[in-house]
């Protein structure tokens, strides 16, 4: 855990910010995470299926997806989410299922939902990463996966420190400049998920491509292993 609170990120802020970044977000940040946003696409289209992609934004990722794959996209800015249904009506998206406005951390998707859940860019926007990591493994499927692209901060040394420096600001921009690999670690410990792959995206690497895999699934339902997908059930532990 970082000395920083999770309070110091609301959900007030975020929307403020987001209010105010959804007319110029796909000129400020369209090119210079699209590599990261292939990355996730390309590793989601590999499971297939039912994808939910939170944190959508404006829709960027959405024309790239193949039209085999059903995508569901949530969101708790408004005014960036009526950008993503615009480019979806505009587009012509018919493999879009909906887009909702709602928190990640408390997502109206019942158990099991979806076989991946993708998010770029979103988990250091959020008040709690772990709570909102949780909900993702309770509404994915045994043996689906959890696809992020995310900022990881450096461990030590003078980016660390200037991440630290920098942080409160970034904060009233939207997001955690600082938020250390340790912590999905910690998480996926404590979870019935593990880690796949971790690979390090532009812009500089400091951006990593972090995909894990929900156990379960006809492998180890065969094996009769239990599956303990909901909050409720890990709380209990
Ligand atoms: C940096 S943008 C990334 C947008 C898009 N994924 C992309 O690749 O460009 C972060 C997005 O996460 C959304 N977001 C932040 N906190 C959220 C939450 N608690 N629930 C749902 N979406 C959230 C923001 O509104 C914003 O659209």
């Amino acid at each position: 855990m970082t000395s920083l609170s999770h309070a110091e990120l609301d959900k007030q802020t975020i929307t403020k910010a987001y209010a105010r970044w959804a007319p110029v977000y796909d000129l400020v940040f369209g090119a210079v995470f699209e590599r990261g946003r292939h990355a996730a696409i390309a590793a989601a289209e590999r499971i297939g299926g039912r994808i939910l992609e939170v944190g959508v934004g404006t829709g960027l990722s959405l024309p790239h997806y193949s039209k085999d794959c059903r995508l569901c996209g949530v969101d708790i800015s408004g005014p960036m989410l009526r950008k993503a249904q615009n480019r979806v009506a505009e587009l012509g998206l018919s493999h879009v299922e909906g887009l909702w406005v709602m928190d990640a951390e408390h997502l109206s998707f019942p158990d099991e939902s979806f076989d991946v859940v993708v998010a770029q860019y979103v988990i250091t926007t959020v008040p709690d990463p772990e709570a909102t990591l949780d909900e993702f493994a309770r509404v994915l499927k045994p043996g689906g996966e959890i696809v992020l692209v995310s900022r990881v901060g450096a461990e030590a040394g003078l980016r660390r420190a200037l991440e630290h420096w920098f942080a409160p600001a970034a904060r009233k921009l939207g997001w955690r400049t600082e938020f250390s690999f340790e912590r999905y670690a910690r998480w996926a410990g404590r979870t019935g998920v593990h880690l796949v792959e971790r690979r390090a995206m532009p812009p500089l690497g400091h951006f990593s491509l972090i995909r894990f895999a929900k156990e379960g699934g006809e492998s180890f339902a065969r094996e009769g292993l239990p599956r303990e997908t909901s909050r409720a059930a890990r709380a209990a532990r």
